[in-house]
């Protein structure tokens, strides 16, 4: 119930970042119609597109700022205070999106997708860092995923599926379609409250350790919980020794420096992996493509990522983050070049259409494998309690400037390459590939702290707790030196 509860932000994430992709065009109505009745002409093209992408990038701006202050919350009000406070953002913006058709005013609308930018920053940080602050060790992989799949679940199918035309994409439901954002965040502030804080934050961070132990049994389900509770001192005896970790000293510290550098790429694979251009632009290039119906294959390409995120979902804790990535990475490589020659080769051959079809399946399936899920909470696990809000919202930061860069740029980019955009990502790809390959430990089934313990040694700061032969190396079996 915990983790249902938390990942209530991530469907938020999804939810808008996906909304005003379907009624696009009847939002630029409204626009138009305003703009005429402020100065009785019509509204510019050029005007309009200005208008249009800064109803849209802006809320990748309100992400940025949100998830870069994440720190400033979760120490202070404790994680699970800290998802229920940012539920008032999250009604002040639906109320911003739900009147904006009534007091005809386009920047109403556009501080309101801002301010719903805010949350959602705050939450893919919030979420993940909850999530994996709750889980026994063996299923926070699994539970770590489920805040992907609040984000697919929504955005992918039922985001597209509101949109078209005849259900809610119409003049005069689409102010609803923006302002259903509060529904989600009334059931979040309903079922919070019953949420246990997390055991980590109390008794590593406040020192509150009966507090900790009670909610440890509650979330276990058994009396027994002294293999947690021992495992989570022995890290809070390791933190006393650090100073607590600001930001810039997360670039400065050896210890520290190596792990985020593997997050920031990690965030960096999954944005600069081109899901947001297939995203973001599908239906174009699926007209683009010759498909007669583009509307429905994007929703096909949402029920893929669906599918494939509950297949993530269960074969992560088997097979390992690691891995997961890498098959992913390679195969989103592979299905892009299938993808470029399909769109090169669609003048000549008629049925090039269904391959680019297929080619777009197959990179939205490998990207839930692993490139989709992965990076959002591996970052939790890849720091101890101590730099681990600094760290998240350094990643988070990356995730969301990557996005905006890829949303904004990507237009001008396909303008530029025409059928070979793609090949500009497939590079990309495999040098993420290369980079995981080379760089990222596997962290499935090991604790928090022993993961801290693996970069403190490869750091060349081990204790002597950690030096066993076996771990001096490495961190974990068949994986690459750190
Ligand atoms: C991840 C990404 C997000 C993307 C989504 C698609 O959550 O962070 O940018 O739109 O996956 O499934």
């Amino acid at each position: 119930m915990a983790v249902g509860t938390a990942v209530i932000g991530s469907l938020q994430f999804g939810y808008n970042t996906g909304v005003i992709n379907a009624p696009q065009s009847i939002i630029e109505g409204f626009y138009n119609e305003t703009w005429t009745n402020r100065y009785s002409e019509s509204i510019p093209q050029n005007s309009l597109t200005t208008l249009w992408s800064i109803s849209v990038a802006i809320f990748s701006v309100g992400g940025m700022l949100g998830s870069f202050s994440v720190g400033l919350f979760v120490n202070r009000f404790g994680r699970r205070n800290s998802m229920l406070m940012a539920n008032v953002l999250a009604f002040v913006a639906a109320a911003f999106m739900g009147l904006s058709k009534l007091a005809a005013s386009w920047e109403t609308l556009i501080i309101g997708r801002f301010i719903v930018g805010l949350y959602s920053g705050l939450s893919t940080g919030f979420v993940p860092m909850y999530v994996g602050e709750i889980s026994p060790t063996s299923l926070r992989g699994a539970l770590g995923t489920l805040h992907q799949l609040g984000v697919v679940i929504v955005y992918l199918s039922l985001v597209q599926i509101f949109g078209i035309e005849s259900i809610m994409g119409n003049a005069s439901l689409w102010p609803l379609l923006l302002g259903f954002t509060a529904i989600p965040a009334v059931l979040q502030c309903v079922l919070l409250p019953f949420c246990p804080e997390s055991p980590r934050y109390l008794l590593i961070t406040c020192n509150e350790e009966n507090k900790a132990q009670s909610v440890l049994t509650k979330l276990r389900g058994t009396e027994d919980v002294s293999a947690d509770l021992q495992e989570m001192k022995e890290e809070s005896q390791q933190m006393m020794r650090e100073k607590t970790v600001t930001i810039l000293e997360l670039f400065r510290s050896p210890v520290y420096r190596q792990p985020i550098f593997i997050a920031i790429m990690l965030q960096l694979s999954q944005q600069l992996s081109g899901i947001n251009a297939v995203f973001y632009y599908s239906t174009g290039i699926f007209e683009r493509a010759g498909v007669a119906q583009p509307v429905y294959a994007t929703i096909g390409a949402g029920v893929v990522n669906t599918a494939f995120t509950v297949v993530s979902l269960f074969v992560v804790e088997r097979a390992g983050r690691r891995s997961l990535h890498l098959i992913g990475l390679l195969g989103m490589a592979g299905s892009a070049v299938l993808m470029t020659i399909a769109l090169a080769l669609l003048d000549q051959v008629k049925w090039m259409s269904y391959v680019s079809i297929i080619a777009i399946f197959c990179f939205v399936a490998f990207f839930e494998i692993g490139p989709g899920p992965i990076p959002w909470f591996i970052v939790a696990e890849l720091f101890s309690q101590g730099p681990r809000p600094a760290a998240i919202a350094v990643a988070g930061f990356c995730n969301w400037s990557a996005n905006f860069m890829v949303g904004m740029g990507f237009q001008y980019v396909e303008k530029l390459c025409g059928p070979y955009v793609f090949i500009i990502f497939t590079v990309l790809l495999l040098g993420f590939f290369a980079f995981t390959y080379f760089k990222v430990p596997e962290t499935k089934g090991r604790t928090f702290d022993e993961i801290a313990a693996g970069f403190r040694q490869s750091a060349g700061q081990s204790s002597e707790k950690y030096s066993a032969p076996e771990e001096l190396n490495t961190l974990g079996g068949a994986d690459p030196p750190l």
